[in-house]
């Protein structure tokens, strides 16, 4: 009976509510008293609307209105979680609002196979992990430890479900979209506001809507829809959008197809992208031991058709792909949407020059691990090595998760990989994010390609050489590619030669898209059961640890206006959070604010000087940006940053705000911002604002001082009254210049009590 229970609650967890988005959708249509039909994105996004009447009265909602949503879950990794947890921690809650996970999957390296790399990972990345595990007990959050798999398979397996609403601190997130939900990479503060059951907001993206038609055969793969889709959109054609796919073609696709279709939008800038309900969806869920989740899904779109767009709903844009007639696809190197057909690659080599020697061969990620991926690359190698061939080049195989290990295990399929040569590593990110510890065959400055199924392919990201061309592909055409050992292959045309001189050509794979016997569990130490939080754990951060630091809420607003603040750098030209705050070698301090803190601006030209990252002193010193900002910061001045337009641009990277704000900066004053920017600012307790009169970026320098005028009032006014700024220059008149902002009434009390969070956690805690 207790089992039952338990496991009748489990079931729960995982089952969006139903009954109240359907009841919530319901309200939306009546307040805004549309007659048309509804996306399928429109439905689940509307139906987490915190408050529905917000929409009331808006002519326009896709591409103008902000949503504040209520998510129903986050998922983090293990190199985002950890700002994510220092953040959350500030707000004092003793568990999280919504379920969460954690993922130990970004810091395991992958080099001569899972069971020596796992362990000298786990050792190098311990206090990392220990905080994480710590943190999560505390909280009452799942820990999939390392080992337990990548992210993005772990959701799909365990908790995607069709009509949830979800964020992720990782970018391919829209992963779990191939079950039919929202699910949208976001920043680390993002996520807090899940956790402390704030409304996240969203600007309300168009809907990009792609019919599929006909059904895949032969080589061509779920795959090569978003390799295809990526060359027509470009990397930027997604912005402001869901990708929402529909058209009689998705009924053919498997969920774990459908999932690699959805990971891959976020290499077009998508928002998100999205499948209706489909059976595939319903077999998955059974087989991954969610069978009340299906019928609970199967039900609400039946009664209400909650899981598909309306017959009459309008896309804002819309693409056709015949599924039919579509050609296996080659991307790269070095961006994704250079995409090229199998047919006309081996032109396309020659033409530019590539490498026709393949160094390598990577199948797996977070992309490309299910059971059907991998079987077909096993049938594959099955058909060569009974030919006699053997792989040319190194194999390198990475299972999404445990689950998928266990069972490729049990199915022979990994002892079948090995057989021919190649090596399994850990269930992990390992090569698809830098951590490929490539000491064999190629060496830096070498050029080489290499042949992966994962999703990107910027230069360096895989094994840090610049000069190694990843071309994405297919793990069908990686597998056929080994055995050829060069990029001009065509398995659908050419023969390779077998030892005995005869001629070999592959046969189309074919594979089951599910285990016939079902999916194994594998190690379970690697996965968490049911949690609850654990408030008297002690957080496991050592206080001599230079890669993490608890974090101390940020003071909150003087009870007046600000005086005296001083320009502690003018900044020229584009000013992204890259030049905010860096990333490369700077990522291992990603948990300690004051060691990130030391490359704040460091990438910002002096508007005056034209010089980077220099900043000067009153007495005419110079030194870096941050050791300025600290500078004053002991001497006890506050600083403000002055810049030009779309301060902020690039990412949703909370760093760039933190940090000035963590080193004393009180206000960035700037020709415009980037929104999301511009945003974390105010969540962080930082001042934007803009000039109205653009002419003024000229008249104010570094050192001189500022006051504020009707700043305080404004804030204490919900948001809502004029500002200006006194300035008094080092030489010459004081003068009075207005400018503008955008404060809504919460941003505005987010700055008032110090910060986002601090607000948040006093309402959490009544
Ligand atoms: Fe990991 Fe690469 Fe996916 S870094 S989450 S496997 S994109």
């Amino acid at each position: 009976r207790t089992l039952a229970t338990e496991s009748s609650k489990a079931i729960l967890d995982v089952t969006p509510p139903y009954t109240k988005l359907v009841k919530n959708l319901a309200e939306v249509r009546r307040v805004i008293g549309s007659s048309s039909g509804l996306t399928l994105a429109e439905k689940i996004l509307y139906s987490h609307l915190d408050n529905p009447a917000e929409l009331s009265g808006l002519t326009s909602i896709r591409g103008d209105a902000y949503l504040k949503l209520k998510v129903d879950r986050v998922a983090m990794q293990d190199a985002s979680a950890q700002m994510a947890l220092l953040q959350f921690m500030t707000c004092g809650l003793e568990s999280t609002a919504v379920p969460a996970s954690i993922h130990c999957d970004h810091m395991i390296v992958g080099e001569k196979g899972a069971d020596t790399d796992l362990p000298k990972s786990i050792a190098g990345n311990k206090e990392v992990f220990d905080f994480l595990e710590s943190a999560a007990k505390k909280y009452g959050i799942q820990f999939w430890a390392p080992g337990s798999g990548i992210i993005h398979q772990i959701v799909l397996e365990n908790y995607a479900a069709p009509g949830l609403m979800m964020l992720g601190t990782d970018s391919h997130t829209p992963n779990a979209g191939g079950l039919g939900a929202i699910a949208i990479g976001v920043g680390g503060a993002d996520a807090v506001d899940a956790l402390v059951d704030a409304p996240w907001e969203l600007k309300a993206p168009k809907i990009l809507g792609v019919r599929l038609e006909g059904q895949l055969n032969g080589w061509a793969t779920p795959k090569d829809v978003i390799l295809h889709l990526a060359g027509k959109l470009t990397v930027r054609g997604g912005t402001g959008y869901i990708i929402e796919y529909h058209g009689p073609g998705v009924q053919s696709l498997s969920a774990t197809g459908m999932g690699t279709i959805c990971n891959m939008g976020a290499e077009v800038g998508a928002t998100t992208s999205l499948f209706p309900y489909t059976k595939s969806m319903t077999d998955y869920l059974a087989a991954t031991r969610r069978g009340p989740v299906a019928m609970a899904a199967s039900q609400i779109n039946k009664d209400h058709g909650f899981l598909q767009a309306d017959e009459d709903a309008k896309y804002d844009e819309v693409i056709t792909i015949n599924l039919s007639e579509l050609e296996p696809h080659i991307n790269g190197p070095f961006t994704p949407d250079l995409s090229t057909p199998l047919s006309k690659f081996k032109d396309a080599i020659k033409e530019n020059n590539w490498p026709e020697k393949l160094s390598a061969g990577l199948i797996g990620s977070c992309t490309n691990s299910s059971y059907e991926d991998m079987s077909r690359a096993e049938n594959l190698v099955k058909q060569a090595e009974a030919a006699g061939l053997k792989p040319k080049v190194g194999f390198f195989i990475t299972p999404g998760s445990e689950q998928i290990r266990a069972t490729l295990e049990r199915d022979q399929t990994l002892n079948v990989f090995e057989q021919a040569g190649g090596t399994v590593l850990a269930n992990a990110c390992g090569p698809c994010i830098g951590q490929w510890k490539r000491t064999d065959d190629v060496k830096k400055g070498d050029s080489n390609a290499i042949f992966t199924s994962y999703n990107r392919n910027f230069r360096s990201r895989n094994d840090g050489n610049p000069d190694t061309m990843n071309f994405l592909t297919s793990p069908e055409l990686v597998t056929s590619m080994i055995y050829a050992g060069s990029t001009t292959f065509n398995p659908m045309t050419d023969s390779l030669t077998t030892p005995s001189g005869a001629p070999f050509k592959f046969t189309p794979p074919t594979a089951p898209t599910l285990p016939a016997a079902g999916f194994e569990r594998g190690n379970l130490s690697w996965t968490p059961g049911r949690v609850v939080p654990h408030p008297s754990t002690p957080i496991a951060v050592d206080p001599t640890s230079s890669r993490l630091a608890l974090l101390e809420p940020f003071p909150p607003f003087p009870a007046h206006n600000l005086t005296s603040v001083r320009v502690l750098y003018k900044v020229s030209g584009k000013c992204t959070t890259d030049h905010i705050s860096a990333a490369g070698a700077w990522l291992k301090y990603k948990g300690h604010l004051e060691n990130i803190s030391n490359n704040t601006l460091i990438g910002a030209v002096n508007a005056e000087t034209g010089e980077t990252n220099v900043a000067y002193d009153l007495d005419g010193s110079s030194m870096g940006i941050p050791e300025l900002a600290r500078k004053w910061q002991k001497e006890g001045t506050t600083w403000l940053v002055v810049a030009e337009t779309n301060y902020g641009e690039g990412s949703a990277r909370e760093h760039a705000a933190l940090q000035p704000r963590y080193l004393g900066g009180r206000v960035v004053l700037a020709k415009s911002f980037a929104r999301i920017h511009e945003t974390n600012l105010k969540k962080q307790g930082i001042v934007p604002l803009t000039f109205a009169e653009e002419t003024d970026y000229d008249r104010i320098k570094a050192c001189d001082e500022v006051d504020t005028v009707g700043l305080y009032e404004m804030l204490m006014n919900g948001g809502k009254g004029e500002v200006q700024l006194k300035v008094r220059p080092r030489q010459g008149e004081e003068f009075t210049i207005p400018v503008k902002h955008t404060f809504s009434k919460d941003q505005a009390e987010y700055v008032l009590a110090g910060s986002a969070l601090n607000l948040l956690g006093k309402k959490a805690k009544g």
